[in-house]
């Protein structure tokens, strides 16, 4: 047992032997008993039959009301490993959280959200990361500060045809255990597009292609995208799904997706139809691709897919700011040394109100420290600051989320203290895009 939360509610880990109830407990977890989502269940057998690498049925907290012998509250935390800007960081994702309804509003979360963060700090873990309900998540220290799918969808009528007589140029065939190396290159390779991604090595691509249950919520379909027979030149990874929403498609160096797209869409609507429900089903009527807020295959699908799906944002939980600045320190140097900021000697002040960090610039090294800004700043006259950002803002900046400008837009409390503060700011935190098909 972790906690006796009294009333009979006791929080612990869960064993082997809850998997059915808890596979039961998830199915009915979001909607209510009228709406199960079957997905859910085998998601969460999957999670308990611990195949997932580096994951252990231990590694979901449980509350329990003895007297009934039911779980009534559950969530997990699943360690991974994420990049910033090619600089690898782990990371702790809370998934499946979920209170029975009588249950809800007693702290029961609250409680489980404690432990996740203590396994989370005994794990090394130097950000922890939930992609859930609006606001909810805030009230435990996380801030949504890293963007999360958005993309395009359109009609599947607006597919471009082959024109008669001619032959697909690329066919799809579903990956083998033997595309794996290719499944990690390709993904790998797209992902240096973005500040903020997920790793995913061989071992995490052959779980999702060999072991993840077909039912479950987090399956996805895997496929090769061949030029000839035998010539892989593409992947694409996809829901199974009328709207067959596409969460991954690369391609070699080279390889142009304007050449191949096409093929690409055809095979997504033909897929889609395959899965139509009834004919007024929403879904049946679009096809989706959600690879973030910029893609290079966006510019050859413009026309079939023409409307813009706005990005949702990802919470993260980063409990020590410096640390974590620390660690991508290389990344913010690399930033500083191709600008006109390289080879810099001096000192950056930022104020987070309660804490802080001084960041110290030897010749383009970069130093971070915690800092405890002293109470000599006031808003007119910045004695020692360079940029206050209040609350947790700063996630958004470090994390390329939002830029300075915007900050100081939507925070009437956030000080920048002059041009060239702001400036050196804008050289070492830039916006870019992220894309995070997270473990989960
Ligand atoms: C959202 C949910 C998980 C909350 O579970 P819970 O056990 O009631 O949460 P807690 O009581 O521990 O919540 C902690 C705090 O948030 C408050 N809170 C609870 N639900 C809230 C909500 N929907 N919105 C805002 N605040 C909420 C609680 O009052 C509590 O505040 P307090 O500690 O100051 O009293 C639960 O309502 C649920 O299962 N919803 C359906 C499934 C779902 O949406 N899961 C989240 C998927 S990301």
């Amino acid at each position: 047992m972790l906690r006796d939360l009294g009333d009979g509610l006791v929080l612990r880990c869960a064993k082997p032997q809850d998997t059915e109830a808890l596979a039961e407990f998830q199915r009915v977890r979001q909607f209510g008993e009228d709406e199960p989502v079957e997905s859910n269940a085998d998601s969460t057998r999957d999670l308990m039959r611990g195949d997932l690498p580096g994951f252990a049925p231990e590694d979901w907290t449980v509350v329990e009301d003895e007297q009934r012998g039911a779980i009534v509250s559950a969530q997990c935390l699943i360690s991974q490993t994420w990049s910033y800007g090619g600089v690898h960081f782990p990371v702790g994702r809370v998934e499946f959280v979920a209170t029975h309804p009588d249950y809800r509003r007693r702290g029961l979360v609250r409680a489980q959200m404690r432990i996740a963060h203590q396994w989370s700090r005994q794990r090394g873990e130097l950000a922890l990361a939930i992609s859930g309900i609006p606001w909810y998540y805030r009230q435990f220290g996380y801030e949504m500060a890293v963007e999360y799918w958005g993309g395009r969808r359109g009609h599947p009528d607006a597919v471009p045809r082959l024109l008669d007589g001619r032959s697909e140029p690329c066919l799809l065939r579903p990956a083998r255990p033997d595309d794996v190396p290719l499944l990690t290159r390709l993904y790998e390779q797209g992902m240096r597009r973005y500040l903020v991604s997920c790793v995913r090595d061989d071992e995490l691509w052959r779980f999702d292609l060999v072991l993840r249950s077909r039912g479950a919520s987090r399956y996805q379909e895997i496929r090769v995208i061949e030029s000839t027979p035998g010539v892989a030149v593409g992947i694409l990874v996809h829901r199974v799904a009328p709207d067959a929403r596409t969460i991954v498609y690369e391609l070699e160096d080279g390889v142009r997706f304007e050449n191949v797209t096409p093929s690409v869409l055809r095979y997504l609507r033909a897929f889609g139809r395959q899965q139509a429900g009834a004919p007024k089903d929403e879904q049946s009527s679009r096809l989706v691709l959600e690879l973030g807020s910029t893609h290079p295959a966006y510019e050859a699908v413009c026309d079939a897919l023409p409307v813009t799906i706005p990005c949702y944002a990802c919470y993260i939980r980063v409990p020590d700011v410096p640390q974590f600045m620390r660690h991508i320190a290389s990344a913010m140097a690399q930033r500083l040394a191709s600008s006109t900021w390289a080879g810099h000697t001096g000192v950056c002040h930022i104020n987070f109100v309660s804490e802080g960090v001084r960041l110290t610039f030897v010749e383009g090294r970069i130093k971070v420290d915690a800092w405890m800004p002293p109470q000599l700043d006031n808003r007119y006259r910045p004695r020692i600051r360079d940029a206050l950002f209040p609350g947790l803002t700063f996630l958004q900046l470090l994390f390329g989320y939002r830029s300075v400008e915007d900050l100081e837009h939507a925070y009437a409390d956030c000080l920048v203290a002059s041009d060239p503060a702001r400036e050196m700011l804008n050289v070492l935190f830039p916006p870019r895009p992220s894309f995070l098909w997270a473990v989960e």
